[in-house]
């Protein structure tokens, strides 16, 4: 099939939101189309082969992360989960600290700022659009457990150096966690290079998958840290022993997963990243750059356009965003809808997020539309 073809939308809208939710690929639909035909006929006569496909996944999300072992890869049902598993599940002393960037999504703010109630001090530092790895380091004291970023940031796009910052988590002694859900499926993330210790990605944005899931990676030694906050029947080594009275699970991740996973959901994404490793993900990478920075030099050629994402190629991924002066995010976001370009307001900006596989025309028919808009203004 060729690569328009996996892509049905592209022919119907101008799809650039994909840092809030992806239409799905026509590799996600068929997989899905064929369960709930099975489904329907069979009922779950089909289980073995859910498994066979949950264990793919495991591996597949293996392979994308550049990670050792599927026994690393946990199944939950959002990012939110993941980041609260740590939060909740780290043996905090009053007085111990996390840092945090200040704007961060709310996801990566909440769960640490809950843990006031015990003591532990939530650091919210601001970025600055030059250095923001700077800051985050020099918030790093002898009082700090974890560092928590979204290594590509929900409004500005703004992508930060993982490496930098897992360097600095080893010399410091504190445990590295990295929400990749604005940037595993858009770009390359390698938990080595990275030097994380916990990165969690839900599956509807960049990944291309139903919205209920998400994959959660931790490092063993990083795991281990983690109080077993849930029990069931299914975080065990042999989960169909129904007499098994371990509630502390298996040492594998599967110890975040205590119940019947999202079926539907694991089919869906297996074939989502299935079809991206199709694709080297480098080269998908290198597309979708291309895009954000034809988009990025196009905003910045329109007379009252103001970018408010990062300029430079390598602090960016899929995520552009501008202002127009004069008018509201929220009208240039429904002028745009109304030319069936699918954009999203965030705060003061206009946020744009094509993916690797969006066509170049779309991105100028894009730009003409907002330089109009802006032209209509002065
Ligand atoms: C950076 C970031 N983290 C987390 C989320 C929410 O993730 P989930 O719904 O999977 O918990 C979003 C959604 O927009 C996000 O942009």
């Amino acid at each position: 099939m060729k690569l328009a073809e996996q892509f049905p939308v592209i022919d119907r809208h101008v799809w650039l939101n994909h840092a809030a939710i992806s239409p799905w690929p026509a590799a996600v639909s068929d997989a899905l189309t064929d369960f709930v035909a099975d489904h329907t006929r069979r009922g779950p006569l089909g289980y073995g082969r859910w498994l066979e496909i949950e264990a793919r996944l495991r591996h597949r999300a293996c392979q994308l992360l550049a990670a050792d072992s599927s026994d690393d890869i946990a199944l939950v049902a959002n990012t939110s989960t993941g980041l609260n598993r740590i939060a909740r599940g780290l043996d905090w002393i009053s007085g111990d600290s996390v840092v945090f960037p200040a704007n961060d999504f709310p996801s990566n703010r909440l769960p640490w700022m809950a843990l006031e109630d015990i003591g532990v001090k939530a650091h919210a530092v601001e970025l600055n659009q030059h250095d923001p790895e700077r800051a985050l380091i020099a918030a790093i004291g002898p009082s700090t457990r974890v560092l928590s970023v979204s290594s590509v940031q929900y409004d500005t796009g703004m992508r930060l150096d993982l490496e930098r910052l897992g360097a600095a988590c080893r010399r410091h002694g504190v445990l590295f966690c990295i929400d990749a859900i604005q940037h595993l499926g858009a770009l390359p993330l390698d938990v080595e290079q990275a030097g994380a210790d916990f990165v969690i990605s839900g599956s509807h944005k960049w990944l291309m998958a139903p919205e209920g899931l998400a994959i959660f990676w931790s490092r063993p030694e990083a795991r281990e840290q983690l109080r077993v906050v849930d029990s069931g029947w299914r975080m065990v080594p042999e989960p169909f022993d129904f007499g098994h009275e371990d509630y502390l699970g298996s040492e594998s991740a599967v110890r975040f997963e205590p119940g019947t996973l999202n079926t539907a959901g694991i089919i869906g994404l297996d074939a989502a990243i299935g079809l991206l490793l199709d694709h080297d993900p480098q080269d998908s990478a290198e597309q979708l750059l291309n895009l954000t920075d034809r988009l990025t030099e196009g905003l910045m050629k329109i007379p009252g356009v103001g970018l408010t994402s990062p300029i430079e190629r390598e602090r960016r991924a899929g995520i552009v965003s501008f202002r127009i002066a004069g008018i509201s995010a929220e009208e240039v976001t429904t002028a745009l809808t109304m030319r069936d370009i699918h954009a999203a307001t965030r705060g003061q900006r206009v946020r744009l997020s094509p993916h690797f596989y969006t066509p170049i025309a779309q991105i100028e028919q894009t730009l003409e539309c907002i330089a109009e808009l802006a032209a209509s203004r002065t």
